[in-house]
């Protein structure tokens, strides 16, 4: 079984031991666990590019609001040790909530514009909760490249505007989405999906190809492309947060793809909350 530490100076010290035996190249996996083939292609991204992954397993309180699924979030750390087991990973970090939020624990981190658009202006506190602790979590294992998927888009682009803004020495890799064979976006919110609401959730993908093919094909104009988006979701009937074309960088709504852009979707299926994304080109 992999070494699984959870305190924030045992961990610290166990990479300055990989440091001094000389893995120069420390890559980083933060996770809630409930591991799937998304995040373990993260870990091979690592592999291939650093001398030794540290992969963190944390569900992180200060992300979910009191109405989320914090409660009911799956934890499965030995099953997540065992997928992990077969690929080369160094150790686990698994710290318990005292250990990242002890008694008066009262810091957060904000990044303040990117946030209060589409994730953030459905869920107020969550990017909060999330720059918060992947700092955090930066800051306890060092690394000097941390792997996050592109399925959480803004999450990604708020991350690196932290990291950015606050000179945080490791640089961020961005991954590609990993899909189910029917095109659904790998999450471990998949799990809470009965067979009818999965086909329902395929429409996600669906809809983003239809919008890609399109701009392919040379349509410009972003609300042809969101109507295109949007019929595909209602005929599937799901509950639609967003779903529309957005600056890559800033994440504003835009109304000719004239830019890097990227066209996003979070909607409802029964009471799960899906979202997906696909990157546009505008030449
Ligand atoms: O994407 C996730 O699983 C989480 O938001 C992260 C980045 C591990 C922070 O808790």
């Amino acid at each position: 079984m992999i070494t699984q530490i959870s305190s924030i100076s045992e961990i610290r010290a166990h990479v300055a031991r990989l440091r001094e035996n000389g893995k120069r190249k420390i890559g980083f996996v933060p996770t809630m666990g409930a591991l799937h083939q998304g995040h373990l292609s993260l870990v091979e991204a690592s592999n291939k590019e650093c001398d030794a992954t540290l992969v963190s397993v944390f569900v992180n309180p200060m992300q979910f609001a009191p109405d989320e699924d914090f409660k009911k979030y799956p934890r499965e750390l030995d099953k997540d040790s065992a997928l992990l087991t077969q690929l080369r990973v160094d150790a686990i970090f698994c710290p318990t909530d005292e250990e990242m939020y002890p008694v008066g624990y009262q810091s957060t981190v904000d990044v303040t514009e990117i946030t209060k658009l589409w994730e953030g202006a459905q869920r107020p506190t969550h990017f909060r909760g999330v720059t918060t602790v992947v700092l955090k979590l930066l800051l306890a294992v060092q690394p000097d490249f941390a792997y996050f998927g592109r399925k959480d888009f803004q999450q990604l682009r708020v991350i690196e505007q932290m990291v950015a803004d606050l000179n945080v020495p490791t640089t961020i890799r961005p991954c590609p989405i990993v899909r189910e064979a029917d095109g659904l976006a790998m999450s471990s919110r998949n799990r809470y999906l009965s067979p009818e609401q999965r086909i329902q959730g395929v429409s996600l993908s669906r809809s983003l190809n239809a919008t890609k093919e399109l701009s392919n094909q040379g349509e410009r104009d972003c609300q042809k492309l969101r109507t295109t988006m949007h019929k595909i979701l209602e005929d599937a009937k799901v509950g639609i947060d967003y779903a529309t074309i957005v600056d890559r960088r800033t994440l504003t709504e835009l109304t000719t793809l004239d830019r890097p852009a990227v066209a996003i979707i979070a909607a409802r299926v029964g009471s799960t909350r899906l979202i997906d994304n696909c990157e546009l080109d505008a030449n």
